[in-house]
């Protein structure tokens, strides 16, 4: 989604700028701009298409002590020139780069317009320039207080003007904004990978913050003008985490990472002697753990899938109920809140505007929520009561796949948690620690099959359409490599729990419509072969995700083979392959893989 950056200081922006956008490709975005501050005025350039293309457009002699940059993903206005970031007042003195939407837009363009104003673009960011244009205020800072009175939405702002060059002001409200602080510069991004080249210090704006970022430091201060010292901290982050390091993508650079960061993930928490967990980022004692009498996890999209597997584990070794409901539909449904549920808020990024929502609306209504949180420090981190840092490193490529690992390993430390307090034994909570430390070396030996996988991958991406099936355990699973699937090579997949094939969709079985199906080595064995049966008998090919022994179906084109773990951790395992799946058939069709089309890495809009 939309990325922001800027930089004001003693070196030339430019190439800062330039990089700063590169680094928030990722994020997903159809245009790009910059304004620079240079000694003939500020410049401004905009482009569709890729950062590259707006480096190739930029005059070679430009240059310029500050400036701001942005790239956009269309959501008032189709993707044109025009509409691409920096917006710029009708005077073009201001330049506005702007995450998020403008509720009132349309409103204040009206007024505006009765002003006298002229707009260039259809964008809600445009009346933001104006507003600050046309303040009465003498400084920008005040100039920017004076527009946002009259603005009611969601907003990252950076904002420059020609009279005011020696500073940048910004402000936050709902999308998140990072100021970095360096020696005689400062940087302003929307996200931490465009500023760690150059600093690891770093400011977080809360919502409702404005600052004012020159040279030589900061300012921060509310919206009714009133200072708030902040103080930056450090961040745990290098440029090894958000550089290709050889790999040709990103997905799989992230998917060969598992192995390690897992480790560092379960380093230093799990407790052998007692079978226990230490997750002290909880802020739960045993006594309050012990009060919940259900849990429920909110995610998005994959998250949301995970979420699924939590569930099960929490089910499976807590002996509570536990379900899963998409954040971005709860939220809306005004959902009855019970003071004895643990809400789970699970999250990569931390920014989805819709698991944040739902977040405000458990505590609104005096709820008890935690976070399963991948980026440390971001909205919905800082929002709940207390949580587990996911500690994966940064995930660049759109497709996430070793933060849901993590979220998994998560969820299952919290079963760990949430049993040992209740019914869980010693010995079953060292049979799972056990089987957690096992999980690194497993998923090790599944990448070292990657080149088999690739195989049926490229087998699978020759057909339209295809089905993911699995059972209880097995069906989260399913349905998160139908989602990877499709997101990356762009095919149908649809995930069903094998039980259901026969209640409908085995009427779309033929030889032309492939399934993957996931067979762990369970009680359910037996019934997920079964189902195998059935879709040979209609001529379908169903490649099997499955464990050492298993026997091999009749039905089988292909088969993929898994380390067994601990059946609640199963499926931990069998998610990896499906990562791999989705990730060489989007190869083998010639695909964008890091940053498939239509989509974003973190959705901050609703
Ligand atoms: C799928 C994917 C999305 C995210 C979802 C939530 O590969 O990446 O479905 O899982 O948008 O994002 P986070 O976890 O950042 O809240």
């Amino acid at each position: 989604m939309c990325g922001i950056v800027g930089y004001i200081g003693t070196q030339n922006a430019v190439p800062i700028l330039m990089e700063g956008l590169s680094r928030l490709e990722y994020r997903g975005y159809d245009s790009a701009g910059v304004a620079i501050m240079s000694p003939q005025g500020t410049k401004v350039f905009r482009q569709v298409g890729r950062v590259r293309e707006l480096e190739a457009a930029l005059p070679g002699r430009l240059s310029g002590r500050a400036g701001i940059a942005h790239t956009r993903w269309a959501t008032h206005g189709p993707v044109t020139q025009a509409n691409a970031h920096p917006q710029v007042s009708q005077d073009r003195r201001v330049s506005v780069v702007h995450n998020g939407i403008i509720d009132n837009a349309d409103d204040l363009r009206e007024a505006l317009a009765s002003r006298g104003a002229v707009f260039a673009s259809e964008t809600d960011t445009e009346v933001v320039a104006h507003l600050i244009a046309l303040a009465s205020a003498a400084t920008l800072e005040d100039a920017v207080l004076e527009a946002l009175r009259s603005v009611t939405g969601t907003y990252a702002l950076a904002v420059t003007d020609e009279r005011h060059p020696d500073r940048i002001v910004v402000a936050r409200n709902g999308s998140p904004l990072i100021l970095g602080v360096g020696d005689r510069e400062m940087f302003v991004a929307s996200d931490l990978s465009a500023l760690v080249r150059h600093t690891t210090s770093v400011v977080h704006l809360d919502d409702g913050e404005v600052a004012c970022v020159t040279a030589s430091g900061y300012r921060t201060f509310s919206r009714d003008a009133t200072d708030i010292a902040k103080l930056p901290t450090r961040i745990d982050l290098d440029l090894a985490d958000v550089d290709l390091a050889g790999h040709e993508h990103f997905m799989r650079k992230e998917i060969l990472e598992q192995p390690d960061s897992i480790e560092r993930m379960i380093r230093g928490r799990l407790d052998e002697r007692f079978g226990a967990v230490r997750l002290d980022g909880l802020n739960l004692t045993p006594r309050e753990l012990r009060g919940f009498r259900r849990v429920k996890m909110l995610g998005c999209g994959s998250a949301y899938y995970v979420g699924q597997v939590g569930a099960q584990m929490i089910e499976d070794l807590a002996r509570m109920p536990a379900d899963a409901e998409p954040a971005s539909e709860f939220r809306y449904r005004n959902p009855v809140i019970e003071p004895d549920t643990l809400y789970v808020a699970v999250s990569q990024s931390g920014e989805t505007a819709d698991t944040a929502f739902a977040v405000r609306e458990v505590k609104r209504k005096g709820g008890q929520v935690v976070g399963l949180v991948n980026v440390v420090g971001s909205t919905i981190a800082r929002e709940c009561d207390g949580g587990i840092y996911l500690h994966a490193g940064p995930e660049i490529a759109v497709a996430s796949t070793k933060a849901l690992t993590h979220m998994a390993i998560g969820f299952a430390m919290l079963a760990l948690v949430l049993g040992r307090v209740r019914d869980l034994s010693i010995s079953d909570g060292q049979r799972i620690v056990a089987g957690l430390q096992r999980l690194g070396d497993q998923i090790g030996s599944v990448l070292a099959d990657e080149a088999r996988i690739a195989d049926v991958a490229g087998a699978l991406a020759q057909a339209q359409s295809l089905f993911f099936i699995g059972r209880v355990r097995g069906y989260p699973v399913a349905r998160e490599g139908a989602q990877k699937f499709k997101e990356v090579s762009y095919r149908h997949a649809e995930a069903y729990q094998a039980s259901e094939l026969k209640h409908g969709p085995l009427a779309l079985i033929d030889e032309e419509l492939p399934t993957v199906a996931i067979v762990p080595d369970d009680e359910l064995t037996g019934r997920n072969l079964a189902a195998i049966e059935q879709i040979k008998a209609r001529n379908g090919r169903v490649a099997v995700v499955t464990h050492p022994g298993v026997p091999a179906s009749a039905g089988e084109a292909w088969r993929i083979t898994v380390p067994k773990n601990e059946p609640e951790l199963d499926p931990i395992l069998l998610t990896v392959p499906l990562q791999l799946l989705a990730y060489h058939a989007a190869r083998a069709l010639g695909h964008d893989i890091d940053k498939p089309r239509n989509l974003a890495k973190s959705v901050t809009v609703e």
